[in-house]
């Protein structure tokens, strides 16, 4: 069976590193493309050398624009590789444009399209990720889940029940078999308390009232608990354009997966706008405190670790206080976050394999 992944962002690597594995071992033929949507080094590069990754097969080379530009233009450079390719079954991960542009050129092509972290809802249509979602998982001929709340989301939407697989969390996969070597990897002069920050919705740091009132907390929280805050290049861009200056934070570029992964295991308190940490630090068992009014990830709030704060940052400031009390939420990992997700998307291509070769079957005749 010849299996196509797409990434293009951050945090598809660490979903796709384990597939790539998983299905390596069972034989398959493997193709890796790269949509380029993200193209720093320090975004990407880096990334596919911590984690293993083979060398994408084809590089988009996309880089950013608008929403419709860049989904557009993975759309038409994209669509020539899947008709030179031929794969059986192309994989799409996570929520970003790469996936919902990819889900839609196999769609129009008939190709069989497998998403990966399928059924998640914030119920926020204001949030590009969630079209995203909504638009993937409505294409999608395999649609794995992570949690029960996605099935049901996903039934709800009117999902036929036969497509939708529990399988559990890819990205703790990674974070599973990366974390002792992360462990390792701790970045050097860091104090021994810290608050860990990343931020990059456009809802927190689009608008500079809003971007200034959470640089303002985190002043605050600073003269309590050190902050350590690497920022995504487009926070970067906007805090210089408005010219906020978090001088007095640590304050870094993006951190690699390692040294990233090293600093949430030992953070007293996780504060972010991120879909991924709200995961992982439910995983690790540290607070997380999220600046978002939803989340599309609810279980990290029911079982895990994760308290959403919204733009309430007088709450932000109580709940790091507590946290720095030694008052901070307890949660427990969710079922089959166990590091074998990829190990049962595995399972379940290879033995839909019978279904999947008629359906190819069918296919580019364009
Ligand atoms: C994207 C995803 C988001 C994910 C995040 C992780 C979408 C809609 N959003 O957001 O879900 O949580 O990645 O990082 O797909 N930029 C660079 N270098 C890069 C990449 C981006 O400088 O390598 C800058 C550019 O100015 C760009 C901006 O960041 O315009 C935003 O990049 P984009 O890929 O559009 O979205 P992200 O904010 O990274």
């Amino acid at each position: 069976m010849h299996i196509l992944h797409v990434v293009g962002a951050r945090p598809n690597f660490m979903k796709a590193a384990p597939l790539l594995t998983a299905l390596r071992q069972r034989g398959c033929r493997q193709t890796l493309v790269h949509t380029g949507q993200h193209y720093d080094p320090a975004m990407s590069d880096v990334f596919f050398e911590q984690l293993e990754l083979p060398a994408p097969d084809v590089n988009l080379d996309v880089r950013s624009g608008s929403h419709a530009q860049q989904t557009a233009e993975i759309m038409a450079r994209f669509e020539p590789v899947v008709l030179a390719h031929r794969p059986d079954v192309v994989l799409v991960y996570g929520d970003v444009n790469s996936t919902m542009a990819a889900a839609l050129v196999c769609a129009k092509l008939q190709i069989a399209l497998g998403h990966v972290e399928a059924g998640l809802r914030s119920f926020d249509r204001t949030m590009p990720e969630e079209v995203n979602r909504v638009v993937t998982d409505q294409l999608a001929d395999f649609l794995f889940t992570p949690s029960p709340d996605a099935d049901a989301n996903l039934q709800r939407e009117g999902m036929a029940a036969d497509k939708i697989f529990l399988v559990g969390n890819v990205m703790i996969d990674s974070l599973v078999r990366l974390l002792p070597l992360a462990q390792r990897s701790l970045p050097p002069g860091l104090p021994p308390r810290y608050a860990l920050v990343t931020l990059h919705r456009p809802g927190n740091v689009d608008e500079e009232e809003s971007l200034r009132e959470i640089a303002d907390t985190l002043l605050t929280i600073h003269q309590d608990l050190p902050v350590v805050f690497p920022a995504h290049p487009r926070t970067q861009e906007r805090l210089a354009r408005f010219g906020v200056d978090l001088g007095q934070l640590y304050f870094m570029d993006p951190l690699p997966y390692l040294q990233f992964l090293a600093l949430q295991a030992r953070a007293t308190v996780v504060i972010t706008d991120s879909g991924g940490m709200q995961e992982e630090t439910t995983y690790l068992g540290v607070p997380c405190l999220t600046l978002r009014e939803h989340t599309e990830r609810p279980i990290t709030v029911t079982e895990g670790t994760n308290i959403l704060v919204g733009r309430d940052f007088a709450k932000l400031r109580r709940e790091v206080w507590k946290i720095t009390a030694g008052l901070g939420k307890q949660g427990s990992a969710p079922a089959l976050w166990d590091g074998a997700a990829a190990q049962r998307i595995a399972d379940v291509l290879l033995q839909s394999a019978a279904q999947i070769s008629p359906l190819y079957a069918k296919t580019v005749a364009v």
